[in-house]
């Protein structure tokens, strides 16, 4: 078996330039921080698109950031900045995005950015078939990418290539409004193996293929030409050590070197020992429920006044796709409604909601996670959302409660959290009392479950599940043709 090659869009780490040199910072999002973990461990190549336009980039630069790129094992794939707007803004972020997610409304269907979006998949396909050999493994990473499998399966019939999609994929009934469906089922279909993180997703991927392409469907193979493709659900998981270590550490730090945020909360908690905290940690996209979090959170405090002045929302929203016109219409409603709501609502001794519109550290993401009684996320629709996980896997002493929408993926396998619908309210806020006045033994009996399956089912059994499928399958399919 030879090298085995990720491609995603998002590499571990984008560039910036700042003061005439180059700084990586990590990415954020589930599938960067999650294949960070499997990329860290093995031998692994990991191509995708480094942040930077080649409009950006200096020419003395150059040999620099592809010197920062192999220190983190990868390589880049360029990219122009009309590239950039076509195929990232354009076509992934404006037509894939809020199509898969139900947005039907948010969705364009401009032929020019499916244009691009060809052109910018045979670029990146182009860059796997420099430097593929045919024993290696190909593992292809999410929508922005779906028709690299068929344009790599094209040039080289006999690599093993695999498909993960980390985001949903919508019903039948949604899928056929696009008009490029068929293309982008063909080319998803180039792989050996098409991976979804739950069994709704998969059921509905079988349903168009079926039902748009004709195709002999039995049980989760799809049979194409002299080819079985294999089509399954595998729930990504976290690296559960790396955060449970963390929050041991956090937990141990000397006052001393206590970060700035770490220190104010434990402040507030040592005032006042009966005061909660929420927490909520999303990009800031239109499918993360923000907005809506916001007016539950109104709710909450008209319905049950007596916790006025004793709890805080805390909202760590991360910029993201900012060049996309509905991102930068939901950031305006965010800022608006906390404005409003803390308008209404504070006293001289208290801010009900702190708002944070900015990426963190890892370290000030833990102390988040262990110092907050309760996270709270209510994604409208979400493929798996790995911040539920990442707050239980640092929770050392089994408190704190989760309140998790049920249209999230990891709904399926959390199902000990306090599961809530984000568009009810009323559920909602009663969903918050139950949270807060829920007896220590009942959370740490929750949470020991939950700590148990994450611990089980992290993110590496998941790289090795799906690796070990894709495996199993080529060789099914080379016993297939030899007969
Ligand atoms: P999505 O992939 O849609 O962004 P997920 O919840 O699945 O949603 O994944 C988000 C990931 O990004 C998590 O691993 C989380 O730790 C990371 N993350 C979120 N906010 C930040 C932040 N401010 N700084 C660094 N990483 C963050
Ligand atoms: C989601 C997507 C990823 C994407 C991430 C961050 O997790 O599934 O493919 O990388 O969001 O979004 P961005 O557009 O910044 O890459």
């Amino acid at each position: 078996m030879g090298k085995t090659i990720i491609i995603s869009n998002r590499l571990p780490v984008q560039l910036q330039i700042s003061n005439g040199d180059i700084t990586a910072i990590p990415s954020v999002g589930g599938l960067a921080t999650g294949m960070k973990s499997v990329h860290s461990g093995g031998d692994s190549l990991w191509i995708g698109w480094s942040g930077l336009t080649d409009e950006e980039i200096p020419k003395a630069l150059a040999p620099k950031i592809d010197k920062a790129l192999s220190e983190h094992g990868s390589s880049k794939v360029n990219l122009t900045a009309d590239e950039v707007d076509g195929f990232y803004f354009g076509f992934s972020n404006r037509t894939i995005w809020p199509l898969f997610h139900y947005f039907l409304e948010y969705s364009e269907f401009e032929l020019d950015n499916w244009n691009i979006y060809k052109q910018v998949n045979q670029k990146f396909a182009d860059a796997i078939l420099k430097v593929a050999n045919d024993d290696d493994i190909i593992w292809v990473h999410d929508y922005q990418l779906m028709l690299v499998p068929q344009m790599v399966r094209e040039k080289k019939p006999n690599i093993s290539i695999g498909f993960f999609l980390h985001i949903p994929f919508p019903s039948f009934e949604i899928f056929r409004t696009l008009p490029w469906r068929e293309e982008i089922l063909e080319g998803l279909l180039g792989s050996d193996l098409i991976g979804f993180h739950t069994y709704d997703y998969e059921r509905h991927f079988l349903s168009s293929v079926r039902r748009l392409l004709g195709l002999e469907v039995s049980f989760n193979d799809i049979h194409m030409d002299e080819r079985v493709i294999k089509v399954d659900s595998f729930p990504m998981g976290i690296d559960y050590k790396k955060f449970s270590e963390a929050a041991l550490k956090n937990q141990n730090t000397p006052p001393g070197e206590q970060s700035e945020l770490q220190r104010r909360l434990y402040k507030h908690k040592k005032t006042d020992p009966d005061a909660k905290f929420f927490l909520s940690i999303d990009r800031l996209d239109y499918t993360k429920g923000i907005a809506k979090r916001l007016n539950a959170f109104e709710y909450f405090l008209n319905k049950y006044p007596q916790y006025k002045e004793k709890v805080r929302l805390i909202i760590l929203a991360v910029p993201s796709r900012s060049n996309v016109p509905q991102y930068q219409l939901l950031k305006r409603e965010i800022d608006e409604l906390v404005g409003r709501i803390n308008g209404e609502f504070s006293t001289v001794s208290w801010t009900p909601i702190w708002y944070f519109y900015r990426s963190m550290p890892f370290e000030n993401l833990i102390d988040l996670y262990t110092t907050c009684d309760i996270a709270w996320l209510t994604p409208i629709r979400d493929g798996m959302n790995l911040v539920a996980k990442e707050y239980i896997a640092t929770r050392t002493d089994r408190t704190g409660v989760l309140i998790l929408s049920e249209m999230a993926g990891s709904a399926n396998e959390m199902n000990e959290a306090i599961l809530i619908n984000p568009n009810n309210f009323e559920q909602t806020a009663d969903a918050l009392n139950q949270a807060i006045t829920m007896p220590v033994e009942e959370q740490q009996e929750r949470n020991r479950v939950l700590q148990k399956r994450l611990e089980r089912y992290n993110v590496e059994k998941w790289a090795n599940d799906f690796m070990g499928s894709l495996l199993d399958q080529k060789e099914k399919d080379f016993s297939h043709v030899a007969r």
